[in-house]
């Protein structure tokens, strides 16, 4: 029988911190406010330079790292996001790139603030089931680019940051023990954000109408611009205290825990309130729930692989420990993960350092595979294309350093 180990963990959080008091000057909060209804003391904001991608990679840089692997032992990378930098390329393409993960198949998942969870349970079933020896998953959100700051009900709530955990196969038992998956669509409308696609004309083909048809039916989107984030905090707060304890017992239930067996539980950090009714309704203490959201906020994905990586640094999570970890959010989602957490192994510094050596590596080689295409798209396309298309831009490197100009690419690029 095989099984599904963590072996490898990373966080990443954009160095601009933004304090309560930083937001109580530009909206009608506080300090004593945020910290009393919320627990959240400050959150880290991405900058000009950060994206979904570059703090994507950070994270599995450490995991990697931790882990003592190459990026190309990888047969699978998952990033749970809902902040890409791109529709498509996949935020995990971006990754494979910059890693230089020759083996690995690569792929977004959508569930919100259940996206690590639904993430972890792919990746860990595909692992059971053979299809590969190690997969990296990846919670990532760039919350602060979607929230409307002039919403003081939702902006102080959210920020940005990246985890990462490494899974491994193995005949010893342990690790990933059991997920379970769930969803409910008909709360959509409690937590959403529309995209732009909605608005495109749907007349192109003759197909009038047909997007208006088959759109989620969100009616009270009106008035919420695309790109925003519309909550119902008092209906999302209670879906998430209910969900905690339900998932907490239907997980336990499939694994064959008793409450007082969880030595650690990991929660989806969106609220302390939720937690300490969780918390109640469980008759777990506190002291097993862990929480760091005083010092991040809500990071929807990376929520519980940061609080992972916080965990194991303050020793709140050791060897043989039973963990129990719960997501929830959009969609509605939620899901939840029974671990048996293992042994750390010994932090390699040799494979360290040449996991950066192979991350230069990586992007000499993406950049020679452009560089060829191009040859191959002047020496070819004409001959089976014919007209021949313009060049396309180069996409911005995912530190937000933007790639050389190619010859002939159009000088708009430059401003
Ligand atoms: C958003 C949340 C913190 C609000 O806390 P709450 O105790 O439910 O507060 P309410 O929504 O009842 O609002 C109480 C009052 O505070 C006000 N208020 C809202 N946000 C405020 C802020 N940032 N600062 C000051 N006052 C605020 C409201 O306008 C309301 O004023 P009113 O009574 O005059 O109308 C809470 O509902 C929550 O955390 N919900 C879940 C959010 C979540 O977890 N989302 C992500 C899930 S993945």
């Amino acid at each position: 029988m095989r099984y599904a180990h963590i072996v490898g963990w990373g966080k990443s959080a954009p160095e601009r911190v933004v304090t309560n008091d930083e937001i109580a000057a530009f909206v009608d909060t506080s300090d004593t406010w945020i910290r009393e209804r919320s627990g959240i003391g400050q959150r880290h904001m991405a900058g000009a330079k950060d994206s979904c991608a570059s703090i994507s990679i950070a994270a599995a840089l450490e995991a990697l790292d931790v882990a003592n692997i190459s990026p190309s032992q990888l047969g699978l990378i998952i990033v749970a996001t809902s902040t890409p930098d791109y529709a498509f390329p996949s935020t995990a393409c971006l990754v494979q790139d910059a890693l230089g993960a020759d083996s690995a198949g690569a792929f977004d998942l959508s569930a919100a603030c259940s996206g690590f969870i639904y993430g972890l349970s792919m990746a860990s079933d595909a692992i059971k089931a053979g299809s590969c020896e190690y997969a990296l998953v990846i919670g990532a959100d760039v919350m602060t680019r979607l929230v409307n700051w002039a919403d003081r009900s939702t902006c102080v709530l959210f920020g940005d940051g990246a985890g990462a955990v490494v899974l491994q196969s193995s005949d010893q038992p342990g690790g990933v023990l059991s997920t379970i998956l769930r969803a409910d669509g008909s709360g959509g409308d409690m937590l959403y954000v529309r995209t732009n696609f909605r608005e495109m004309p749907a007349n192109v083909a003759g197909q009038d109408g047909a997007a208006a048809a088959t759109a989620p039916a969100i009616e009270e989107a009106k008035g919420i611009a695309p790109g925003h984030m519309y909550m119902n905090g008092r209906e999302v707060f209670r879906f998430g205290v209910r969900i905690l304890a339900g998932a907490t017992r239907e997980i336990i239930a499939r694994t064959g825990w008793e409450i007082d067996q969880i030595d650690l539980l990991i929660p989806h950090q969106a609220n302390i309130r939720i937690l300490e009714s969780a918390s109640k309704s469980l008759s777990l203490p506190m002291e097993r729930f862990y929480h760091n959201i005083e010092h991040y906020g809500n990071t929807s994905a990376a929520s519980i692989p940061i609080a992972i990586c916080d965990a194991v640094t303050s020793g709140r999570l050791r060897p043989n420990h039973k963990v129990v970890m719960v997501g929830f959010g959009g969609g509605l989602t939620w899901a939840s993960a029974a671990v048996e957490w293992g042994t750390p192994r010994a932090l390699n510094r040799a494979n360290r350092t040449m996991n950066r050596v192979r991350l230069g590596l990586a992007n000499v080689r993406s950049r020679a595979r452009r560089v060829l295409r191009r040859v191959e798209d002047r020496v070819f396309g004409s001959i089976e294309l014919s007209p021949a298309a313009p060049p396309a831009p180069a996409m911005p490197a995912p530190n937000g350093k933007s790639a050389p100009l190619a010859e002939g690419e159009p000088e708009t690029r430059r401003q």
